[in-house]
């Protein structure tokens, strides 16, 4: 559908220019060309990664459909991790696309934000375009490689939103990396997500610096939270309703299909020490007799605090040193410790900008 849209505005535009529509138009790449790593421009040899300032989707995402195994046989062992994160990375991608589409340089500039903003959105657009390749790659040619859905991000034309939700976006894609580290068989595949989760890091960092004026440091450890597929579930917030290629497999695989989790719009203040008020995008599946807890994770550490259900009151805990990103979920078990203990969640809250509050 969206090869389908670039193909028209490419065809649009030979005709507004009285060209004539010929048969030199390039045809798509072939499965066999997209499934060989070495086809198009090669991540960390290539500076088109980096240097691609075009308003058009950059390589791989112009050929925006999923691609087809070309060979059978049994999946690489880290196949549907990285059919997940490829899911996830098209939702990535897609948001600082259609940013770097919306906005110009005077967007940011006219708002007071550095008139380096639409080049560095750009560039990290580049470095997401780099990530659709690797993650690509790293999905055997016996396995299909999901291609995009429809994203709607509901910035509009709001920079200041967009630069606000960029924040989100980043932190939560630091958190499922590195939560996906303890999903992945191969070495290889552990070395990739941690780099690739740095690069994220290197992205937020330039926002806290650049565009809030914070500082950037988040005490001695960014968040650890063991769930990678919860928080995946959570960018599902932004895939508009079957819009999905038929092809494309479930995304998030497995999936707990948990309720997601926010802060109610009454509380205005995201501190440890804090309470606040929660709400459920559906009601969790609560047992009787049960005892439930919200379960904050910060750093390498996690504090339990009793979860009233009728209220959904909870304080954060005060314990925290107030930097970088707290997780909570709701679990049946003090600690959280199996992903089947959670019963809703993911929920960020930020500390830094403090302009921001929670996903
Ligand atoms: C793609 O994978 C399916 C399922 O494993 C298999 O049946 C099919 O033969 C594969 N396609 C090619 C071109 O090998
Ligand atoms: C930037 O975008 C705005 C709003 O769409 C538009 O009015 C303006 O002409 C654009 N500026 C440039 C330099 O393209
Ligand atoms: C961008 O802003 C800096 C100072 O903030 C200024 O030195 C530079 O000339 C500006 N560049 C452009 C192209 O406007
Ligand atoms: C907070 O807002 C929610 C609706 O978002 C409302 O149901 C609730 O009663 C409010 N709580 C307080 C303490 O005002
Ligand atoms: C607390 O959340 C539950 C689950 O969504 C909901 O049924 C209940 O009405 C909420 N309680 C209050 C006081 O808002
Ligand atoms: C939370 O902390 C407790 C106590 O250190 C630990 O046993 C538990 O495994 C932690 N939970 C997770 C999900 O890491």
């Amino acid at each position: 559908m969206f090869l389908k849209h670039i193909l028209s505005t490419g065809l649009l535009f030979c005709l507004a220019n009285g060209a004539p529509v010929s048969s030199t138009t390039p045809s798509p790449p072939t499965a066999s060309e997209l499934n060989d790593p070495n086809f198009g421009p090669i991540p960390g040899l290539s500076s088109y990664y980096s240097d691609y300032r075009g308003k058009e989707a950059p390589f791989p995402a112009k050929n925006a459909t999923p691609i087809q195994n070309t060979t059978s046989g049994p999946a690489g062992v880290d196949d549907l991790l990285f059919q997940n994160l490829l899911a996830a990375e098209w939702v990535v991608y897609s948001f600082y696309q259609q940013g770097v589409e919306a906005f110009n340089k005077s967007s940011f500039v006219d708002l007071g934000y550095p008139n380096t903003t639409w080049d560095s959105i750009a560039e990290i657009r580049d470095n997401e375009a780099g990530h659709l390749r690797l993650f690509q790659d790293s999905i055997s040619s016996n396995n299909i490689k999901p291609g995009p859905c429809s994203y709607d991000f509901r910035f509009k034309t709001d920079a200041e939103a967009f630069l606000g939700l960029q924040n989100i976006i980043e932190i939560s894609s630091m958190s499922f990396l590195t939560g996906l580290v303890l999903q992945a068989q191969l070495d290889s595949s552990k070395g990739a997500l941690t780099a690739i989760g740095l690069t994220e890091t290197r992205h937020e960092v330039w926002s806290l610096i650049e565009i809030w004026n914070v500082s950037p440091f988040a005490g001695p450890a960014d968040t650890s939270f063991p769930y990678a597929n919860q928080i995946l579930d959570v960018t599902n917030e932004f895939v508009i309703p079957g819009s999905c290629p038929a092809e494309n497999p479930p995304f998030p695989s497995p999936s707990q299909n948990l309720p997601r989790l926010t802060i109610t719009d009454n509380t205005t203040s995201f501190n440890p020490g804090d309470e606040v008020e929660l709400e459920f995008e559906f009601n969790p599946e609560y047992q009787v007799n049960t005892e439930y807890y919200t379960v904050y994770f910060h750093g390498l550490f996690n504090i339990s605090v009793p979860f009233d259900t009728q209220t959904n009151l909870t304080t954060i805990p005060s314990e925290f040193e107030a930097k970088g990103v707290i997780i909570a979920v709701i679990a049946d078990e003090i600690g959280a410790p199996s992903k089947e203990s959670v019963v809703a969640g993911p929920l960020f809250i930020f500390q830094q900008p403090t302009s921001l509050n929670s996903l």
